[in-house]
């Protein structure tokens, strides 16, 4: 490997059985339609191969609802090969390939494929196998229909055909009777080598699945793999002009970084704005693939700042996902729009009231995830406002934001308490972002979210009514908003967020400081199975202060302004002891914050954490007894944010584009570009903190320059 390709490769030499799991995260490739997992051509369903479908979801049952894996195109045996003497699997994150060369005993293979960023239907590969002279080795490649499924199979029929010199399984799905179409076309290179074209299409994408996807595949055979592998390279390279973040004086962080943002665009829908991405990103069916708060708090601000075009998609998904939203509100007993906490293709809520599972009697314990984390209906209006504000994109108001921020202001007003005696509103029966501690009260970061989207809704139903009369007065038509508004914003007004007490100290939640206060170590000292779950009923954290995840902190990052820096200081010390970092979301937070607080050495540990999370695999990979593993591509936003905020200090607002940077000693040079409101900008900070910020025009085209 050539020494520059350091900060572009991840490169992985012998192999290593217990890896292989891993590896099939680590070397995944995508394109937002469709995740391939990073397993080698021979693998199939024990190594957890796959080829996960953005939006197809089916549910066999009386089990989880999850999406669908698709039958495995790529799948290539080798018969006589004998065991492995020697392997390598590299991933050019430039140019969204992985490579793997393998020496069996009888036999060398090499591969090499990537999944089109220019056309999301399709994958290709290149395969190579050099038998030793005289070795009866034997290479199948076929479409695997053996596929790993945590809660199937998805498939109540799987069909295969070969016509045209195009292989093709046809699987349809149970519940929805979704026709899922794989189709594999091969081209021979030499004796020993050739190209596979493999197309995927489904009946969620308008055509008749297979003639599609077996035009498709006779389509890319005439074309050939190196003009579909320019094509996409060029794609890839778009990508990158537009989101990567030059790191001078430390490789180590640079690669992180950029594979973390690899992983984050491998997941990000370019191609429709009816999915969006899921919690593992495309890597498996963990978390029943779908859809949290997530997206909005940790990857949205990276699009929205890169990638408005994506971020549009993100905030349309819940515009279209409104009706699954309103049912929510309606079925718990309240008005307005409810989101999802783990959603799916219609806004549909696939959080159980059972979510996890005791270990030590094996029965499900009640959680309040999908009842009371009422914050992930203020983390959408929140990123719509930041939408808005950085792009200026006004008509993603009238596409449905607007009508997603009213109902969800009228939620929130439905579900508070207005306390006479205190003369404010409260939140009362909620879980924050730590979820250890259930149906509090007066949790501070939900209380301030809420206020916030509150602020936001009356902003942005202020600005349609000026701008676009029209439009207001059928929104108000259609769901009568306007005789509520006076309320929303004097709820806005009067909410209670509970305020730093006489040590300077927000409770996270009411009576949170009465709890017992027990260090980490002690409390994991008490468990007498390394995954039981911490939360829930009888949970060991739940009468502790020890928290899963950033909560206080979190909140502290998004109003840093609300308060004076020795409160965020004294806070963040505070929570940082008593915070497990039991979810990938919280650790860059923790690096957010320290980061404006020029707490640097602090801040690198955070960042490095969130930014290596996928590569080094040590995540939580076990609640209770359910697989949590796969991708993060919330904590890969995050290490976006850690440096674009934290370090280099990149604020929009009011006053236009600021930037204070505070970069760890040993960085000598950051470089990024954003877009604001549709001017793209070059940002320059060197290690005296000397910033430059560049507008660069745009063509007419609408392309930067
Ligand atoms: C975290 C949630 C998060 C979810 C998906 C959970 O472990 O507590 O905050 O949304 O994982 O990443």
């Amino acid at each position: 490997m050539k020494k520059t390709d350091a900060t572009w490769c991840l490169h992985v030499e012998g192999f290593r059985p217990g890896e292989v799991e891993l590896n099939g995260n680590r070397f995944m490739l995508g394109n937002g339609y469709m995740g391939v997992r990073g397993t080698l051509e021979e693998h199939g369903k024990v190594q957890r191969a796959g080829c996960l479908l953005n939006g197809v979801y089916d549910q066999v049952p009386g089990k989880w609802r999850e999406p669908v894996n698709a039958p495995h195109g790529l799948f290539t045996t080798l018969e006589g090969a004998g065991q492995i003497v020697a392997h390598e699997q590299t991933l050019d994150l430039r140019r969204g390939r992985m490579a793997r060369r393998t020496r069996y005993e009888n036999v060398s293979v090499s591969s090499e494929r990537f999944v089109s960023l220019d056309d999301v239907h399709l994958m290709c590969m290149r395969y190579h196998a050099a038998p030793k002279p005289g070795a009866g080795v034997r290479v199948r490649t076929g479409i695997d229909t053996e596929l790993w499924e945590i809660n199937g199979p998805h498939f109540k029929s799987l069909e295969r055909d070969r016509r045209e010199g195009v292989e093709s399984v046809v699987g349809v799905t149970g519940e929805l009777g979704i026709v899922v179409a794989v189709c594999a076309a091969v081209e021979p290179l030499d004796a020993h080598g050739f190209a596979k074209y493999v197309a995927v299409y489904t009946s969620l994408d308008g055509v008749d699945p297979l003639p599609a996807a077996r035009a498709k595949c006779l389509e890319a055979k005439a074309s050939g793999y190196d003009a579909l592998g320019r094509a996409h390279d060029a794609c890839w390279d778009a990508v990158w002009r537009r989101c990567d973040v030059e790191i001078e004086g430390d490789d180590e962080a640079q690669f992180a970084l950029r594979y973390s943002l690899y992983q984050l665009q491998l997941a990000a829908p370019r191609h429709s704005d009816r999915v969006s991405i899921p919690a593992r990103g495309l890597s498996g069916q963990v978390y029943k693939g779908a859809v949290f708060w997530d997206t909005e708090l940790f990857m949205l601000p990276v699009f929205t700042l890169t990638d408005p075009r994506v971020a549009r998609n993100l905030i349309m998904y819940r515009c279209h996902t409104l009706e699954g939203a309103r049912a929510k509100a309606a079925e718990y007993g309240y008005r307005g729009a409810f989101f999802a906490w783990e959603s799916q293709e219609r806004g549909n809520d696939a959080c159980t009231h059972f979510n996890v599972t005791d270990v030590f009697t094996g029965r499900p314990i009640r959680t309040y995830f999908r009842d009371k984390q009422i914050h992930i209906s203020a983390d959408i209006v929140y990123a719509i406002g930041a939408y808005y504000e950085q792009t200026g994109d006004f008509s993603v108001l009238i596409d449905g934001a607007a009508e997603v921020v009213a109902e969800c202001a009228r939620f929130f007003y439905s579900y508070a308490y207005y306390k006479k005696d205190k003369q404010r509103y409260e939140l009362l029966d909620v879980t924050g972002p730590d979820e250890y501690h259930e149906r509090v009260h007066n949790n501070a970061f939900t209380n301030r979210m809420v206020k916030a989207a509150l602020d936001i809704a009356c902003v942005i139903l202020d600005r349609l009514e000026r701008e676009a009369p029209d439009a207001h007065a059928a929104l108000d038509r259609k769901i009568g908003f306007r005789a509520e508004l006076d309320a929303w914003r004097e709820m806005a007004q009067r909410l209670y967020v509970p305020p730093p007490d006489a040590d300077g100290i927000i409770p996270q939640c009411d009576g949170y400081r009465a709890l017992e206060d027990v260090s980490l170590e002690e409390l994991k000292g008490r468990m007498l199975n390394p995954t039981e779950y911490l939360g829930g009923g009888n949970g060991l954290a739940t009468t502790t202060q020890i928290l899963k995840q950033a909560d206080v902190v979190l909140m502290l990052h998004l109003f840093f302004s609300d308060y004076p820096q020795e409160t965020i200081r004294k806070n963040w010390e505070y929570y940082e002891p008593r915070c497990e970092h039991g979810s990938s979301l919280s650790a860059c937070a923790y690096a957010l914050v320290a980061a404006r607080l020029g707490d640097t050495d602090w801040a690198y540990r955070y960042f490095m954490q969130t930014a290596t999370v996928d590569l080094t695999g040590a995540s939580t990979q076990y609640i209770g007894d359910l697989y949590i593993g796969g991708t993060h591509p919330a904590a890969n936003g995050g290490a976006w944010m850690s440096v674009v905020f934290g370090f280099a200090g990149l604020r929009t607002g009011t006053e236009g584009l600021t930037v204070t940077p505070r970069l760890p000693a040993h960085w000598q040079r950051v470089r990024f570009r954003i877009e604001y409101r549709g001017t793209p900008y070059r940002i320059d900070i060197d290690s005296d903190a000397a910033v430059v910020i560049e507008a660069k025009r745009k063509k007419k085209s609408g392309q930067p320059v």
